[in-house]
């Protein structure tokens, strides 16, 4: 990725991961804590506890104090790509450059292992040495927009639009449920952990997150059709596979690309209304909108 701060960003984020999601001794059910782990530990962008932390430091929080929060946003982006990946859903065999969970440990671990990352990702942000509004707070966003009117009612319209071709509005509200949920997670639970809880601050976060989110999957959606799948840790031509109607399919990749850039400055736009330094965040966006992976 782009520079050293995000690498050692990365670094810190699989440190916690390891703290607070460890391997557990041997018992009966420990497959599926190593399922859990197996799709979490290796490999991964960490864009959504890279953002939750900067948007926390941006606005003069505690990086450390909110390590919890970055934590259980990853396991639950985890359960959601392991999910994703089921036969029932996308059918894709590879993630993050190794087999899938499924494939790896079966469907019925693999079905246990996402929502074990759900379900304890909530324990890990009681954890948070916080205020405990801040932490209620936290639990309500967090659950809110990875839930059913967030990334679960996305990923549901996405299922239906394989049956159904959506208008580009249709699928501007599925992409900012689907992917922009999670990253509206990011950046308004980064503003949590600082505790800045006041409307315009969260607002201005959520609007940022939004265009930053459908920039991602606009970007997403063209990688699915021209990546090099060994690079892309994913296989590429999933979405044609399960004729999915996307921006690739409405616009074709140029205009896709323009569209992306436009989101892009949106977000840019967004970021600007901040008065911390916003240098990293500014960085990540541009980057996210050039990416390879
Ligand atoms: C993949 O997200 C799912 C989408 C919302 C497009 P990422 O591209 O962030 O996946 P990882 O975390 O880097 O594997
Ligand atoms: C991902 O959309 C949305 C999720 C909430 C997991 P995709 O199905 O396009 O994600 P990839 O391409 O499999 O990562
Ligand atoms: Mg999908
Ligand atoms: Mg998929
Ligand atoms: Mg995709």
């Amino acid at each position: 990725m782009v520079d050293n701060w995000l690498k050692e960003y990365i670094n810190n984020i699989e440190k916690q991961i390891e703290i607070y999601f460890p391997e557990i001794n041997d018992c009966g059910y420990k497959t599926v804590s190593d399922a859990s782990r197996y799709s979490l530990t290796l490999g991964g962008k960490r864009i959504r506890p890279i953002i939750l932390l900067e948007f926390c430091r941006m606005l003069g929080g505690d990086i450390k104090k909110a390590a919890p929060f970055a934590v259980a946003l990853e396991m639950i982006h985890t359960y959601s790509l392991i999910h994703d990946d089921l036969p029932c859903m996308d059918n894709d065999d590879m993630r993050r450059g190794k087999p899938s969970c499924h494939i790896k440990y079966g469907e019925d671990t693999a079905l246990l292992a996402g929502d074990t990352l759900l379900t304890e990702a909530f324990g890990v942000l009681s954890k948070a040495e916080l205020p405990p509004e801040r932490v209620v707070k936290a639990v309500e966003y967090l659950s809110s927009l990875s839930g059913l009117h967030g990334m679960i009612g996305g990923q549901v319209l996405d299922l239906s639009f394989e049956k159904i071709t959506p208008t580009a509005d249709q699928l501007i509200d599925m992409y900012s449920r689907k992917t922009g949920g999670l990253l509206i997670a990011a950046a308004t639970l980064g503003c949590i952990a600082a505790g800045m809880l006041d409307q315009n601050t969260i607002e201005n976060a959520k609007n940022y997150a939004n265009n930053l989110g459908l920039a991602f999957q606009i970007i997403d959606d063209i990688l699915d059709c021209t990546a090099d799948q060994n690079l892309l840790g994913k296989p590429v031509g999933s979405d044609e596979k399960n004729n999915k109607t996307t921006f690739v399919t409405i616009y074709g990749i140029d205009k896709s690309r323009q569209i992306a850039k436009q989101y892009t400055d949106n977000a840019m736009e967004c970021l600007s209304t901040f008065s911390g330094d916003k240098t990293r965040l500014t960085e990540l966006t541009e980057y996210l909108l050039k990416r390879n992976y």
